[in-house]
């Protein structure tokens, strides 16, 4: 029997290997992970999330030229020496507790194979657990409760992988993974059906998968047996769809509001969010 300490999720994955270069030439020497909305990194935005969720081990799942994220979650001794006992300490003391309460492990995808490829490699830092999957690009805001916490709530009722999904205008479907599911709720599906990008006019449904999963270990056997698919990359949606097959996949209707960052749109409109939030706070 699973009691409820078993049901916690403790590790979240980061696939941060990705070359972002829809951002060149801003991310030629930087990662594209490290671009800034306000004065905070996107990826410091999705470890958060991941902190408030009870997610405290947290595994990059890295590349070539990415090292200042492994930099930007470590101290900077001569930078915060500088500032000690200044007014400027305090905009440190978010990343400084996430530091001080995280565990931070890092490995490299060494050819991008894509998603399904980058979360296999994250299987030396997860072992035989759940765990979650954040994709930084998208960045998500949700109160009280963060998307990844309101679906580690969502895991301890169906024990089986979780993906959050919204619901996109039909000439966007083609952008992502897409599912077919039925509604339990209003808000939460049994996955039956999911496809990777489908072609324009060919979606199951307008319900399209963001980057945020919880994930059961099972997965990373799947991935191994899951051929190369869309763009010739073994996709997670692929590997998904035959736990899907079993009954074993939720789709997760999220509260709260989501921006690709990784487009320079969703990357403006999510500045203008939080800079209006940062307004009215003041
Ligand atoms: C990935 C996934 C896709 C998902 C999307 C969410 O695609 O493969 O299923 O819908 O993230 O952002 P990518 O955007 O990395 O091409």
């Amino acid at each position: 029997m699973l009691n409820e300490m078993d049901l916690m999720i403790k590790k979240c994955l980061f696939p941060v290997a990705g070359y972002g270069t829809r951002f060149l030439p801003a991310t030629k020497a930087m990662p594209k992970e490290m671009l800034p909305i306000l004065e905070k990194p996107l990826v410091q935005y999705g470890v958060e999330e991941a902190h408030q969720a009870g997610m405290r081990d947290i595994g990059f799942v890295t590349g070539r030229g990415k090292r200042a994220i492994e930099d930007h979650f470590d101290i900077s001794y001569e930078l915060e020496h500088q500032i000690a006992g200044t007014g400027k300490e305090t905009a440190l003391s978010g990343i400084r507790k996430l530091i001080e309460e995280s565990t931070f492990s890092y490995t490299r995808q060494i050819e991008m194979r894509g998603l399904g490829d980058a979360i296999l490699a994250g299987r030396t830092i997860i072992g035989d657990e759940p765990f979650g999957v954040v994709l930084a690009d998208d960045l998500c805001f949700a109160e009280p409760l963060g998307v990844l916490a309101q679906m580690a709530e969502l895991f301890k009722q169906f024990r089986c992988s979780i993906v959050a999904i919204e619901e996109v205008p039909e000439d966007q479907a083609h952008q992502y993974g897409v599912i077919e599911g039925e509604a339990l709720t209003d808000e939460i599906f049994r996955v039956t059906d999911m496809v990777e990008k489908p072609p324009k006019g060919t979606a199951p449904s307008n319900l399209a998968i963001i980057g945020r999963y919880i994930l059961t270990p099972d997965i990373f056997e799947l991935i191994e047996e899951t051929p190369p698919g869309k763009n010739g990359e073994v996709q997670i949606t692929d590997a998904l769809l035959t736990q899907a097959k079993r009954g074993c996949v939720i789709a997760y209707k999220f509260k709260g509001q989501r921006f690709d960052c990784g487009s320079i749109g969703g990357f403006v409109d999510a500045t203008n969010f939080c800079y209006s939030k940062m307004r009215d706070a003041e």
